[in-house]
């Protein structure tokens, strides 16, 4: 009998919506652990912060930055350019809303950043300024904003990103207008400011030893000498896939010994995109790696991420065809670099499998008055199945009268099919089809297709 048009119409309604239901299969969600980041990381005594936009600071990204980390970056929102972006007028508003959002979940703030090349108002850039000025425009600087936050910042990165990649001072409107002394102003200029308030150099490519490390060493070791105040060294960790430096725990060791807190203060760690469960696996084993350089120094006092989401990393729109960087997937879900955190900290031991894994669809092929095809296929993406089984519960009354490629039962309404003994694997970058015939009446919704 040939369907009505109204029967059509509402076929290809069906249909529709059977195609948009992408129905996960054949990997277990990742799973956070049970105990957030940030208790885990103070059992230690240790700090485990992220980098955060204030703007997002509500709904999935709010909860995830207030339950799972003991301190809070601004990744922008402290940057002069941010805070005054002409002359003598200020732009606290994210600042302060950061500072709050953090005061309110008993977080830390560490303070990002004074003094450095980027991100400055152009008002500052563009000016002319003999070295009394703009020495007296950055020790104002240092006074009112740091002033503003007195006795509620943990850490203030002070200095940023003073030394080119050889160990030469960057040239930078502070170092041209100023010389190196430029450093230490700054730094006695903070701790007036906020004598509470741990000051730090912050700097990248400072993570293993190499000629700039030695650079920000032989500083840190001269400031000392002079008495000028400074408490930290802030390694950003901006890394590369598989590319920890070796000797990270050797040069986070050779700072604490001249007597100065170590941090890893903007760690992502970026891969070509597409991730694929070898690269997310090869992450997790980089993000454990400066946990445990960091874990194994007492004086390295935590590790900050430079953003905990993928959809809030800089690294898409700076690196294209990169980014993946961050322990959490772009919708929220923690990848495998999550656990690897957590079981540095001595969390949850079970690494959950990458998210990328195999998917089934189940759609509705063609509905008649009383009956319809149906079939189920499932594609595998970075991972593989050597067997299968999935099941469903029908929510309308639903009957399966006849099964192939499958082996289907149902009992009530929960249906169960496990692969043929022709078709139990499913490769990398295959896919496996199975359908059916069903009875209904009423209507005939899409089942949730679930594992097991
Ligand atoms: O706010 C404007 C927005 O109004 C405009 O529409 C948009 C269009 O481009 O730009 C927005 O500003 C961007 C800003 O981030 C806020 O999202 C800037 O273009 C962009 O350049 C800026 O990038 C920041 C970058 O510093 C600048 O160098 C990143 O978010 C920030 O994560 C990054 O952080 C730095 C650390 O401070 C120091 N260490 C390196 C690290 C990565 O570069």
């Amino acid at each position: 009998m040939r369907p009505s048009r109204s029967s059509r119409a509402r076929l290809a309604a069906l249909l529709t919506a059977a195609a948009a239901l992408l129905l996960t299969l054949g990997a277990t969600p990742a799973q956070a652990a049970d105990t957030p980041l940030r208790d885990l990381a103070a059992a230690k005594g240790k700090v485990m912060g992220t980098a955060v936009t204030g703007s997002k600071l509500t709904g999935a990204y709010g909860d995830i930055a207030g339950r799972e980390f003991n301190a809070l970056t601004p990744g922008n929102a402290m940057k002069w350019g941010s805070v005054e972006p002409t002359r003598g007028n200020f732009n606290w508003a994210e600042a302060d809303q950061i500072v709050a959002f953090a005061e309110a979940h008993g977080q830390q703030v560490r303070g990002h950043t004074l003094v450095w090349h980027s991100q400055n108002p152009s008002w500052l850039t563009n000016g002319s300024w003999t070295p009394a000025e703009l020495s007296g425009l950055m020790n104002d600087h240092i006074a009112t904003e740091v002033g503003r936050y007195k006795g509620r910042l943990a850490t203030w990165d002070v200095v940023n990103e003073p030394f080119n990649e050889d160990g030469a001072y960057r040239q930078t409107l502070w170092y041209n207008g100023l010389g190196a002394d430029y450093i230490a102003q700054a730094l006695t200029a903070a701790r007036a400011a906020d004598p509470s308030a741990k000051l730090y150099i912050n700097d990248y490519n400072v993570e293993g030893v190499n000629a700039k490390s030695t650079a920000l060493y032989n500083l840190v070791r001269s400031l000392k000498e002079r008495g000028v105040p400074i408490d930290g060294v802030g390694l950003q960790a901006h890394l590369i896939l598989g590319q920890v430096p070796s000797t990270m725990q050797q040069n986070i060791q050779r700072f604490a010994d001249l007597g100065v807190d170590v941090a890893i203060t903007e760690l992502d760690i970026r891969m070509q995109l597409p991730s694929d469960s070898a690269k997310l696996t090869q992450q997790a084993a980089d993000y454990k790696a400066v946990m445990n350089a960091c874990l194994a120094v007492s004086r390295c006092v935590g590790v900050t991420v430079w953003g905990f989401t993928d959809s809030d990393s800089w690294i898409p729109s700076t690196f294209p065809g990169q980014g993946a960087a961050t322990p959490y997937d772009e919708n929220y879900a923690p990848k495998p670099a999550y656990a690897a955190i957590a079981e540095s900290l001595g969390g949850g031991t079970t690494t959950p499998p990458p998210t990328d894994a195999c998917t089934a669809t189940y759609s509705v092929t063609s509905q008649w008055n009383t009956g319809f095809t149906g079939q189920v296929r499932i594609s595998c993406s970075g991972a593989a199945l050597s067997s299968w089984k999935v099941s469903w519960a029908y929510g309308a009354g639903q009957q399966l009268t006849q099964a192939w490629n499958a082996t289907c039962t149902q009992s009530g309404a929960t249906v169960t099919c496990s692969n043929a003994s022709y078709n139990g694997t499913v490769p990398d970058g295959g896919s496996v089809t199975f359908g059916f015939n069903g009875s209904w009446s009423g209507s005939n919704p899409v089942p949730t297709v679930t594992l097991g």
